[in-house]
């Protein structure tokens, strides 16, 4: 592993980008491109875990994906529901998984299984495998904000209690830190609603790769620009 352990990231958010792509260019059915993107996050969460980073996150299905053809979304939720089904191997890891975003459009099967697997997980401590599905950043904001609205309805709070660290703190992610170094591969430059208010003083790296083919190399190259970035949070 090139990169220094010292200055490793604490949190890596993944926007999985490029899967259509990957499959349109070899005469696959999009389909194939998300089948191949699931090989993709498992080898680069196997990766993150051997090379000691503590908090990955990953965005697999945004509130906006609901609008792709049925067909792609049913393959999405498959891909998903086959990896709730093998996740309890990652309790042999003293992995914490979580699931961020309104589970309640899934079927009920799929929500029993995520909520099942986060309290199984709940006290693994060497690594936080976080799977953004049906997450956006605007709506996890909201979600926020409707909590504080009700601690403050209930008399819990008041007003003058309200404070970044409270607002984090009721995000899906408010049991992870903030993120430090955010990857989106396939070219686009954007971060697509994903963790906007956690990736506020995040360094981004982009790459053209696209993200059935990110491999542990290419995720090497984004360690080392991080490592040689200089991070300054607004001071000087
Ligand atoms: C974006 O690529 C990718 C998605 C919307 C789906 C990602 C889902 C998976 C990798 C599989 C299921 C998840 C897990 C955790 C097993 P795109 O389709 O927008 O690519 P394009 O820009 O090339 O069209």
């Amino acid at each position: 592993m090139s990169a220094d352990k010292n200055i490793l990231p604490v949190h890596i958010g993944f926007i999985m980008d490029g899967n259509g792509r990957w499959a349109e260019k070899k005469g696959l059915p999009r389909t194939a491109g998300h089948a191949e993107g699931a090989r993709a996050f498992r080898r680069i969460a196997r990766y993150c875990k051997k090379i000691g980073i503590k908090n990955i996150t990953f965005y697999a299905f945004s509130t906006e994906n609901w609008k792709r053809p049925r067909e792609e979304v049913n393959a999405i939720m498959s891909l998903f529901m086959q990896y709730l089904d093998e996740a309890e191997d990652f309790a042999k890891d003293n992995t914490r998984l979580i699931f961020l975003g309104d589970k309640s459009p899934f079927d009920a099967k799929m929500r029993e299984r995520m909520v099942y697997l986060e309290k199984a997980s709940e006290n693994f401590d060497e690594m936080t495998l976080a799977v953004a599905m049906n997450y956006g950043g605007r709506d996890d904001i909201v979600h926020s904000v409707k909590r504080i609205a009700g601690l403050v309805k209930n008399g819990d709070i008041s007003l003058s209690d309200i404070d970044e660290s409270l607002v984090s703190s009721l995000l899906y992610t408010g049991t992870m830190p903030d993120v430090d170094l955010l990857i989106r591969p396939g070219g686009e430059k954007r971060i697509s609603n994903f963790l906007i208010w956690q990736s506020s003083y995040a360094e981004f790296y982009f790459t053209d790769v696209l993200w059935p083919d990110f491999s542990s190399g290419e995720l090497d190259k984004a360690l080392k620009e991080f490592s040689s970035r200089s991070r300054r949070f607004g001071g000087v």
